[in-house]
């Protein structure tokens, strides 16, 4: 299906640059009233200043030139905005043809690289990983769906010193003949365990530094013990992804050991190009554009002074994987607000090496923290990390409560699966539809609510449309099969609905703009609130019956273009609830 926004900002573009000769944007937005089909061409004040010209007459010029009256009207405004309405005509038939092909135009197909989740194995998933799992998710499905060629990279965390403390643990529990694999079922407390004996016993915690250094070097037994932890810890993550229904699975994570070798490499090239300076022993690049607080240059360091490698160095040696063996087009980090210079000294850092090039778009997507509604961090009472899978245990137990509350009469096992959606989809949801940089407050209440934005409201608007099938006698599909494309909108609440299903495209192109998967969210309840609004005025039923199947055609693509967009925020539907 097109994107009408393109199609209207590229005519506009067209016609201005000609007239104008100079590259001069349209800048074609929706306008206030876009439910009626509504946009705003607001190009030409910026034009006319650039030649020396009258704004309004500009307009008009750029109004007679652009023909397209089958496709819209438009008058001028203002100092020389340019209103565009699309023809009743133009919306009829797009939405024949969306009835026709419910999919979307082919794009320019890139290569991407999104980094995220990315745990420490040393530690459960916590409530901290639910954001950069569900905000990458979305954007891996929304990629894909778009047809640009997309690698889930899982960056795991599987190589730093907290791994010597837990080994050390781990060769201590196993000599005391109790069986390890139990101790490790709760890996929290086994890391708390090993954390707490390194900072209280001196013996251990020498033990503790011996082993990092014996790992970093190829020790056989070292590696063997490591590879157990690291499997189980593996093991749960994917628990979590499968029971949260993240797309993520074991053949994703390329972690951080998957480097080693590569590090020494790097500090070549490095070496080569002049890039490594010495500073007390540690093989560090400074870049003027860095200083640190006392207005000191600040240094990346890709190699310390005892020969160990640090985060930043693993983080190069993926760029340049990433850039040359993946040959990727565009890399998306979504990672916490907290790393944002970690990463523009890694950007700067790559640059300067040519492992970016201009051609590359490198970017990452932070967001903030997860705080309680009381606006404190979300910590266990003792101050600790709250387990997400707790939190999803949580979020069924919650959802089983409502779905049994609204289906009494349903099977356990029914109202179970029904919880499980409503659950992944109220917890998803909520981090989606918020701007992704912002502190985030998890709160059950609001989630969970049948009412306003979320997710819970967009499933059941779903439901309802399935209901309408069920009293009609029809099912989505056989209407799919055997209704040619009858469209009538008759009234105005037809149009409105109409537009915005026409509008699809443009919301999802649009999350690309920044990675916002809010904008999605919002559309979804738009779309939501005005089938609601259609439904309550305009009766499908009992109407005559071109006007019937009219507005069952109209339900049926709101039901799939809900569907859809739910799926691509990775959130299922069902049709009863
Ligand atoms: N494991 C890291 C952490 O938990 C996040 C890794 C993000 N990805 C990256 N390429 N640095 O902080």
């Amino acid at each position: 299906m097109m994107d009408i926004r393109q199609l209207l900002d590229q005519a506009f573009t067209g016609v201005l640059t000609d007239i104008c000769e100079t590259d001069t944007p349209g800048i074609v937005k929706q306008a206030q009233k876009a439910e009626f089909g509504h946009y705003q061409a607001n190009g030409v004040l910026g034009a006319a200043r650039k030649v020396g010209t009258n704004p309004r007459d500009l307009a008009a010029r750029v109004v007679n030139q652009i023909g397209m009256e089958d496709i819209f009207s438009t008058d001028i405004a203002g100092p020389g905005f340019i209103n565009i309405r699309l023809q009743p005509g133009f919306i009829q038939s797009e939405l024949c043809r969306r009835w026709r092909n419910f999919g979307i135009d082919p794009v320019q197909p890139q290569k991407y690289v999104v980094d995220y989740s990315a745990v420490n194995l040393a530690k459960e998933m916590h409530i901290g990983h639910l954001r950069s799992t569900t905000i990458g998710d979305a954007i891996v499905r929304i990629l894909e769906f778009l047809g640009h060629e997309v690698v889930r990279a899982n960056h795991v965390g599987d190589w730093g010193s907290q791994f010597g403390r837990l080994l050390a643990y781990m060769n201590l529990r196993s000599n005391s003949g109790e069986s390890i694999s139990t101790e490790l079922s709760d890996l929290e407390k086994f890391y708390q365990q090993a954390s707490t004996m390194f900072r209280n016993d001196e013996a251990f915690a020498a033990d503790a530094r011996n082993y990092v250094v014996r790992l970093q070097s190829g020790d056989e037994t070292c590696l063997a013990l490591w590879r157990q932890f690291i499997s189980i810890s593996i093991e749960h993550c994917q628990a979590v992804y499968d029971k949260f229904d993240i797309s993520l699975t074991k053949a994703d994570i390329r972690a951080e050991s998957a480097y080693n070798d590569d590090l020494p490499l790097v500090v070549n090239e490095l070496t080569e190009i002049g890039l490594l300076e010495d500073s007390d022993g540690a093989k560090c690049v400074f870049l003027d554009e860095f200083t640190g607080k006392d207005g000191k240059p600040l240094p990346a360091i890709v190699q310390k002074s005892d020969g160990g490698y640090p985060y930043m160095a693993t983080d190069i040696a993926a760029v340049r994987y990433r850039t040359g063996k993946l040959a990727a087009d565009k890399v998306l980090y979504v990672v916490g607000r907290d790393q944002q210079l970690h990463f523009q000294q890694l950007f700067a850092v790559a640059k300067a090496a040519g492992y970016i090039q201009d051609r590359h778009e490198f970017r990452h997507l932070p967001f903030g923290m997860v705080l309680k509604p009381d606006g404190s961090r979300f910590k266990t009472r003792d101050g600790g990390d709250v387990k997400l899978s707790d939190v999803l245990d949580e979020a069924v137990e919650r959802a089983l409560v409502l779905v049994s509350g609204k289906n009494p009469d349903l099977q356990e096992a029914t109202r179970r699966k029904i919880a499980r959606v409503v659950a992944n989809g109220a917890v998803k949801y909520a981090e989606l539809s918020r701007n992704r940089v912002t502190d985030y407050t998890f709160d059950w209440d609001t989630m969970l609510a049948f009412e306003g934005n979320t997710a819970p409201y967009l499933q059941y608007a779903y439901t309802r449309i399935c209901s309408i099938f069920r009293r009609a006698g029809v099912s989505g599909e056989s209407l799919q099969a055997t209704s040619a494309d009858e469209f009538h909108l008759l009234e105005k609440q037809e149009i409105r609905l109409a537009v915005k299903l026409l509008q699809f495209n443009e919301a999802i192109a649009s999350v690309l703009d920044d990675y916002q998967a809010n904008v999605l969210c919002n559309y979804l309840y738009e779309l939501s609130s005005l089938f609601m609004a259609f439904y309550e005025h305009c009766p499908i039923i009992d109407s005559e019956d071109s006007i019937k199947t009219s507005r069952l055609l109209l339900s049926r693509l709101t039901a799939q273009t809900l569907k859809q967009g739910l799926n691509l925020l990775g959130i299922e539907t069902v049709e009863k609830m």
